[in-house]
């Protein structure tokens, strides 16, 4: 069986909870990117912001497993300003090498997640292998377990076969 690695950035929680009942369906690995420079009020909203607006990449810890040791690695980040929030531009900027298969996850509150996809990719140099966007409210709810479980299924049958199955894209909106 493959090794997943899920490595999650949130700001207020909500993509932390969505990434602990992937990992917890799944029984995969769960690692989590913090920033250097925590944020909070109105000036860490301003700072998101313009992190999006700029494209910037706030410096990160991460102090996971090493990436090269799992077969395949989902990303699981929030979508600020319609974009993929900073810090995880970040770690995949600065991981980009050990990013092979990859699944991403954006957690918003309704839209922007093709332009996170479309930004991994990038940086990546290849299409990830699928794709999923869950609003705030699914995940808030537990309208999400769902659909997460057959994503989360679906990433690890395609690890297992080395099917591959790019890109593929799991949201309802992917607006
Ligand atoms: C600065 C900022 C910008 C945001 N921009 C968007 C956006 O463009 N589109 C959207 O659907 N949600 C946006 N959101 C909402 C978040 O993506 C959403 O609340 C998400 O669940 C937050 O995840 P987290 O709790 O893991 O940080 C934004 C939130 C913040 C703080």
């Amino acid at each position: 069986m493959s090794k997943v690695l899920a490595v999650v950035y949130s700001y207020t929680g909500t993509s932390r909870r969505l990434a602990q009942l992937l990992v917890a369906q799944q029984q995969w690995t769960l690692a989590e990117v913090r920033e250097a420079r925590p944020r909070s009020g109105v000036a860490g909203t301003s700072r998101c912001l313009l992190d999006s607006f700029f494209r910037r990449s706030p410096e990160i810890r991460y102090d996971g497993p090493n990436l090269n040791e799992f077969d395949a690695v989902v990303l699981i980040s929030p979508i600020w300003a319609y974009r993929l929030a900073g810090p995880m531009r970040s770690f995949v900027a600065a991981q980009r090498a050990s990013l092979r298969d990859v699944a991403v996850i954006s957690v918003m509150g309704e839209s922007g997640a093709p332009n996170a996809v479309a930004e991994v990719t990038r940086l990546i140099g290849h299409p990830p292998l699928m794709n999923a966007a869950f609003k705030s409210r699914e995940v808030e709810d537990g309208g999400c377990a769902g659909r997460l479980q057959a994503f989360g299924k679906a990433v690890q049958e395609a690890r297992d076969s080395s099917l591959v199955v790019r890109p593929s894209t799991w949201s309802p909106q992917a607006a």
